[in-house]
């Protein structure tokens, strides 16, 4: 039975993704860090997803989390999404130092972190890294959360080279904009969210269940031979004028 990690499985898009790689014969490891969410899918996810505390700023130094997953060795599959519970907006006086680091912890230095999960990857297994379409456009406001989604898509290629000798695919899925807790998380208003989809040309967001498909696919022998591609699905955000 192959074996996915998935840091930020507890709610949202890494949620869904638990779910549908389990659907598809897969057992494995979700982390988040906040005790409700945890609860809850620990409640609802099957006994081969098993629901691990893990917080990814956290050095992964004495103990990684999925150290402490006996049956997640022989990883066939790491996804990752996790995203703190706000954005940091750049208003007129920047964006607190706090906030950066913050971001920069979970959004970078987490995705960054999944190689530490390599001696523990299979041969052949894929790893897929979630960012996001907003870091190809430009957006007031948004210079942070698109510099380490940039910066994350910089690292993709040379990723992609280290691990080709094993046979490990690197991808990443670019979500636009995704019905997910985020945006409670966020408090970001009805007509706010409905302003975000104006600009979308499908004219919707879309929903957990197509993220989790677009992560499947690249974690799939589908795309056995498709390594350092970033697969956008944003309905049609991207192309966008
Ligand atoms: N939703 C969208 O519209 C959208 C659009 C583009 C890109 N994305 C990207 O897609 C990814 C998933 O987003 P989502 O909408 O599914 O968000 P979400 O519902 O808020 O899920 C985020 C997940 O990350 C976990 N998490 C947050 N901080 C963590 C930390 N320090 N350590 C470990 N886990 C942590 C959360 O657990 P806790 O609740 O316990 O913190 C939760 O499981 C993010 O990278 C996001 O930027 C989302």
């Amino acid at each position: 039975m192959p074996a996915a990690l998935i840091t930020g499985g507890t709610t949202g898009i890494g949620r869904a993704n638990a779910a549908l790689l389990h659907a598809r014969g897969h057992r494995g490891a979700v982390t988040g860090q906040s005790a409700e969410p945890l609860a809850r899918a620990r409640r609802e996810l099957s006994d081969d997803m098993i629901v691990v505390r893990s917080d990814v700023r956290v050095p992964p130094k004495p103990r990684l989390s999925w150290q402490g997953c006996p049956n997640v060795s022989g990883l066939s599959t790491c996804c990752s999404a996790t995203t703190p519970g706000f954005l940091p907006r750049t208003g007129r006086a920047g964006v607190a130092e706090k906030s950066f680091d913050e971001h920069v912890d979970v959004n970078f230095k987490g995705r960054h972190t999944l190689q530490k999960a390599r001696p523990q990857t299979n041969d052949g297994g894929p790893i897929i890294l979630t960012v996001d379409s907003a870091s190809r456009r430009g957006s007031p406001g948004a210079t942070v959360g698109a510099g380490l989604r940039g910066a994350v898509l910089a690292m993709l290629p040379s990723l992609a080279l280290e691990l080709a000798p094993r046979r490990i695919r690197v991808n990443t899925v670019s979500n636009g904009a995704t019905e997910t807790p985020l945006f409670d998380k966020l408090g970001e208003p009805q007509n706010g969210r409905d302003a975000i989809r104006t600009k979308i040309p499908f004219e919707r967001s879309g929903s957990s269940q197509e993220a989790a498909e677009a992560v499947a696919f690249p974690a799939s022998d589908i795309t056995g031979y498709a390594t350092g591609q970033d697969f956008a699905v944003a309905g049609g955000y991207e192309p966008g004028a």
